[in-house]
């Protein structure tokens, strides 16, 4: 199982071949090879080529035949908070209350390293049976948790993005800390796992609601000493959240204008929600580079709103998909493109199976600033895959059949689908999980 040689791989593939950010020219971007043939060593993608008749294996290679099943770049998750997977689905309350009611106590217990690893092993687990191979992660503010979550990514060799939470007020007094200390722990985390394989450090000021603006000024200066780590937080998700904003920063003049302000917004700035947002804060994000975590499960749980996709694409900023578990309510990217059209559905927006897969895969790529190294199947890049069984279930089955073409077929992937149809999940070249089984597969 674990091999880093060349294979070869025998299967149907779909994937957005170039590069280009855009997702009006998506459609032609979209490759489709009914039988192709996927070569890859060393954790990285050699070359995805037709299979022809004439097609002869190279020597010395692994052959893996997937024929009947489609094979597409992983997943990628660009908003959810690992602490949070043991309260999915707590019933009844939106964004303020909820997180005082069920978030907040929830987080304090991973200031305990062995509770922390066991957790980490379990959400690493749920992202590779959902599919999902690489993720922007919000931990919890101990440093502790981020310790145990790279650790559990690495032993897969994983690409995964992670950062310890920064708050100093507004929430219980166990789980905050000075602006000094939470810089000091998170400048420690940065100088530890930032580039260590596939491991990325996140700035993560949980909002501007929880920060003070010494906290921010921070945040900011961290970013200036480490420009190439991420940024990630919540923006403009609940209408009294944003009220709330308004009288905790009045000389600002609007929320993502806080954050701008301290210098939080840019390329590899990752603004989670964004439903709410008036013009100048567009704006700004397009002026910026910045990029959005479009999380419709979540905007729907809590009663949050519909974010507005036509506008993303208007104004040219890189949107990622984001299941923000716990608020969030499935792991699958698979649900979650099929809440993210019913979104665009009660706004009278159209989101087709074609721009939904490419925000799923290289459209998150492009919003963590890594469509250079992952999301399609260009030579060089990751060789993190899916293994999907397009019809997992009696009703798929009898659905697919009755497809015309396999944009119709993707489109009721992402409406019926969920982890029952990811076969297998493939990081860095090796199989890390497989139908049927509950554990991860051991990568020595
Ligand atoms: N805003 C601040 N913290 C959170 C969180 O944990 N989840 C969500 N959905 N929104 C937030
Ligand atoms: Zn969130």
């Amino acid at each position: 199982m674990s091999h880093t040689g060349l294979q070869a791989i025998r299967a149907a593939f779909v994937d957005f071949a170039g590069t280009v950010a855009d997702p009006e020219q998506m459609m032609q971007q979209f490759r489709y090879l009914p039988d192709g043939l996927l070569l890859t060593e060393g954790g990285k993608i050699i070359s995805l080529t037709p299979w022809q008749e004439t097609t002869v294996l190279p020597e010395n290679c692994i052959f893996n035949d997937f024929r009947g099943q489609l094979i597409m770049p992983g997943f990628i998750d660009t908003h959810i908070h690992y602490p949070q997977t043991e309260m999915i689905a707590a019933c009844g309350e939106q964004l303020l209350e909820w997180l005082e009611q069920y978030t907040f106590p929830v987080e304090s217990k991973y200031g305990d390293p062995e509770y922390a690893a066991k957790m980490a092993a379990f959400f690493i687990r749920q992202l590779f049976s959902n599919g999902t191979t690489t993720a922007l992660v919000f931990a919890s503010v101990h440093p502790q948790s981020v310790d145990a979550l790279f650790s559990e990514a690495e032993k897969y060799a994983m690409r995964l993005i992670a950062g310890k939470v920064m708050m100093d007020r507004h929430a219980p007094q166990s789980l905050l800390e000075t602006p000094e200390q939470s810089a000091e722990q998170s400048r420690a985390l940065i100088e530890r796992w930032h580039g260590k394989g596939r491991l990325g450090y996140a700035i993560t000021p949980r909002f501007a609601p929880t920060s003070s603006a010494e906290l921010l000024q921070q945040a900011g200066a961290l970013r200036n000493q480490y420009p190439d780590v991420w940024m990630q937080t919540h923006l403009s998700e609940n209408l009294r959240e944003v009220e709330w904003v308004r009288e905790l920063f009045p000389q600002q003049d609007s929320y993502l204008g806080v954050y701008h302000h301290f210098g939080l917004t840019g390329k590899r700035s990752v603004f989670a929600h964004c439903i709410h947002l008036q013009d100048k804060e567009w704006d700004c994000l397009q002026q910026t580079g910045s990029a959005i975590a479009f999380c419709p499960t979540s905007n729907l749980f809590l009663g949050s709103g519909l974010f507005p996709l036509d506008r993303a694409r208007a104004q040219h900023i890189p949107v990622g998909m984001g299941t923000d578990v716990g608020a969030g309510t499935s792991f699958s990217l698979l649900c979650t493109l099929g809440d993210a059209y019913k979104v665009q559905q009660l706004q009278n927006n159209r989101l087709n199976a074609c721009e939904a897969f490419y925000h799923a895969t290289l459209g998150g790529a492009h919003a963590l600033d890594l469509h250079h190294q992952t999301g399609n199947f260009n030579a060089g890049n990751d060789a993190d895959f899916i293994v999907i069984d397009m019809a997992a279930t009696p009703l798929q089955a009898l659905r697919q059949r009755n497809s015309k073409d396999i944009i119709e077929q993707l489109f009721v992937l992402m409406t019926l689908g969920d982890e029952r149809n990811i076969a297998q999940t493939w990081v860095n070249g090796q199989c890390v999980w497989q139908q049927g089984t509950t554990e991860a597969l051991a990568i020595p």
